[in-house]
């Protein structure tokens, strides 16, 4: 069903913004059709149509990227056609790249041909660059498979500007930047509705205390802010280290309090979560120990810089945020700072 069509069934609610990128879609499509341009008599001299600019759309998460970005990919007119999570496919071509290389010193083009015999159209879901391998060959890339015919879709909680913000040998990732402005059309979807966070209320974020109950209740806001039980592993690239992430899924990151605050991370690490995600999720926080300070000043800077950054913390505690170090040398200023920065934000998320 195209998007009107679900709108009209009253699957969806109707919105402006939606409209607006599902028309691009709608005229991507169009152009797209094999009725449409190729004459009979073009195709019999072998002229070749210029395929259509692909779309880099961005926003918020939530907004219906990827659900508009879906619609229109089971209608599209096209074969082969291939949609796949962004992460997937860079670990596709990383694989492909390393099966090649045996044999080519110059495995991209070979790969990137390989890649566009299976997709005339490539809708990759969340495009997020973090990690260094992928942005040294996105750029050549993609500036292959344009070359064999590929169009491209993909959508983003970034705009083109903020991909790989911050990243090592960022520079060499400027001419990736300057080609989805140059190939693309570039389109921002910022509704004001977050359909995904309207399924969660703000005081269901902060679970206390310990144990199957408060797990079950954040496992059950994973499933309801990302539409999947488990995310992916992801790798971020923080002043050439690797921070990892064990579960990452649509614009969420999820650790245990010991991954986060226990490990030797410092502002770098918080602040790069902070950039990647809109929701970030601690569990199993235990009740700290006097001598537990480097673990309360990580878990209180890690606090201040989602905070700031306005990203969501959901957490399940052993105590209250107030209760986590009563017993410490910065007891006073962590309960404050953890009390109200942890769940005190009214209204939290819906609209950002
Ligand atoms: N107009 C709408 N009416 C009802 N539900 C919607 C609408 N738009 C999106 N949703 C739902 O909201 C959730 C978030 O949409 P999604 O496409 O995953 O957002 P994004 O990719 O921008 O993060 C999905 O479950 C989607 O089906
Ligand atoms: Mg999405």
């Amino acid at each position: 069903m195209s998007y009107r069509q679900e709108i009209a069934a009253g699957h969806l609610k109707p919105d402006a913004a939606q409209e607006a990128v599902a028309a691009r879609f709608e005229a991507l499509a169009s152009r797209l059709s094999p009725a449409n341009g190729a004459s009979a008599l073009g195709l019999l001299f072998g002229a070749r149509r210029e395929p259509p600019r692909g779309l880099y759309v961005h926003g918020e998460v939530g907004r219906g990227k990827t659900l508009l970005m879906d619609l229109f990919f089971a209608e599209a007119p096209v074969s082969p056609k291939k949609r796949i999570h962004f992460h997937a496919f860079m670990q596709e071509v990383h694989a492909r790249l390393h099966a090649a290389r045996q044999s080519n010193a110059d495995a991209l083009a070979p790969v990137a041909r390989a890649i566009a015999a299976t997709a005339r159209l490539l809708c990759l879901d969340e495009m997020q660059v973090t990690d260094i391998a992928d942005a040294m060959i996105i750029g050549r890339l993609f500036e292959a498979l344009l070359a064999a015919g590929t169009v491209i879709v993909t959508t983003s909680n970034l705009a083109p500007d903020d991909l790989y913000k911050d990243g090592l040998n960022r520079q060499l990732f400027l001419p990736f930047i300057a080609l989805i402005k140059n190939r693309f059309e570039v389109v921002s979807l910022d509704g004001g509705t977050d359909y995904r966070l309207g399924r969660v209320k703000s005081h269901e974020t902060f679970h206390v205390p310990l144990g199957p109950g408060a797990d079950a209740a954040v496992q059950d806001l994973w499933r309801r802010l990302t539409d999947t039980a488990r995310g992916e592993p992801l790798e971020i690239d923080v002043l050439g280290r690797k921070l990892h992430v064990p579960q990452a899924a649509h614009g969420c990151a999820r650790f245990s309090f010991a991954e986060l605050c226990e490990k030797p991370l410092g502002p770098p690490d918080y602040l790069a979560l902070a950039h990647n995600f809109r929701t970030v999720f601690v569990e199993r926080i235990p009740a700290l120990k006097a001598s537990q300070r480097n673990e309360a000043k990580r878990f209180v800077l890690l606090i201040d810089t989602l905070y700031d950054a306005r990203v969501r913390l959901v957490a399940s505690s052993a105590r209250q945020p107030e209760g986590i170090y009563p017993a410490g040398d910065h007891r006073f200023e962590f309960g404050r700072t953890v009390s109200v920065r942890s769940q005190g934000r009214s209204g939290d998320g819906v609209q950002r």
